[in-house]
């Protein structure tokens, strides 16, 4: 035998053992690609958090981003109501990893002196000045829908979830796997809301039958923004669903939620509206001390971001 054909003879079980090594290996290289996002689809939830500027925004918002962070294909709307978009919070969000939408609108205080609803102003305290601050969110949460109305219709995939989000509530992770289900609107318990440890929908054989809410029981949905969700692409399907300035405090979720759904159509989640995945809680006012009672006029640490 010489010397070549032995060489073309290891080339050839060289090459057997190729195609054999590459059509009976366990793990080909292509198998990586399949992975369980395209074989199972989730819908991207959209959540709404209108914000505004105080001592414990940064806390607040970094509480709840880092919740965030561990829902998958979700896609933040931060509404500040500010004249201009804030350094505090354009950093902070792109520090945050987050798909995020950035938007602001400042809320129009001479509008609120025709509402008579005084009661959802709170006296805002800033490191540096006091203002009244009327909370409700009303031209933030619109904006947000007209920006996602304008991506939708560019997106291919117009399928998703909308969820109005406060910066200072507690959610578990498994509201987002809630909503996810919905077809049309999904609804579950809030805890600690409206003097209540819990407000809910009742149910009854697998139907929403009524509330149990003792603050303004008369609103058409007496459930708290926390307790609800609604699929995106109804959005588009109800171009004027929005919020309006012209109701009482309290009737916001009511105001929404008549462009979509009646009561005995809501979706109960959380095992027919048993389990608390979402707390109004809120986050106590700090009290600090005035910088004019301080010793030195312009205090050290005033250019720390806190
Ligand atoms: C909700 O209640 C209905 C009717 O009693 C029942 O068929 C269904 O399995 C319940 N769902 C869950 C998730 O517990």
């Amino acid at each position: 035998m010489s010397f070549v054909n032995i060489k073309k003879q290891y080339i050839a079980i060289g090459m057997l053992l190729f195609v054999v090594l590459f059509f009976f290996n366990s793990k080909p290289a292509f198998q990586c690609q399949i992975t369980p996002e395209v074989t199972t689809y989730l819908p991207t939830i959209y959540g709404i958090t209108p914000t505004y500027a105080r001592l414990a925004q940064k806390a607040d918002l970094t509480r709840l981003s880092q919740t965030l962070m561990l829902v998958k294909n979700f896609h933040w709307i931060v509404i500040e109501d500010s004249e201009k978009k804030t350094k505090l919070v354009e950093n902070f969000l792109k520090e945050s990893t987050l798909k995020y939408t950035h938007l602001n609108v400042k809320t129009n205080s001479s509008k609120h002196s025709t509402v008579m609803d005084i009661n959802i102003c709170l006296f805002k305290t800033d490191t540096f000045n006091t203002s009244w601050y009327c909370a409700s969110g009303v031209e933030q949460r619109n904006l947000a829908l007209d920006w996602l109305r304008k991506h939708l219709k560019q997106s291919e995939d117009k399928r998703g979830v909308v969820y109005f989000m406060d910066d200072d509530n507690t959610y578990s992770l498994k509201v987002f796997d809630e909503m996810r289900k919905i077809n049309k609107v999904g609804v579950w318990p809030v805890g600690i809301v409206g003097g209540m440890r819990v407000e809910m929908p009742l149910v009854k054989d697998g139907k929403v039958s009524g509330y149990n809410a003792v603050w303004k029981p008369f609103r058409p949905f007496p459930i708290d923004m926390a307790g609800f969700a609604i699929n995106a692409t109804l959005f588009l399907e109800h171009p004027n669903a929005m919020f309006s300035r012209k109701v009482q405090s309290g009737f916001q979720e009511s105001e929404i939620l008549k462009y979509f759904t009646k009561t005995e159509d809501l979706e109960p989640l959380a095992e027919n509206c048993t389990k608390v995945l979402v707390w109004h809680t809120r986050t106590q006012k700090p009290s600090i001390i005035s910088p004019s009672k301080l010793k030195h006029p312009i205090p050290p640490d005033s250019h720390i971001e806190v």
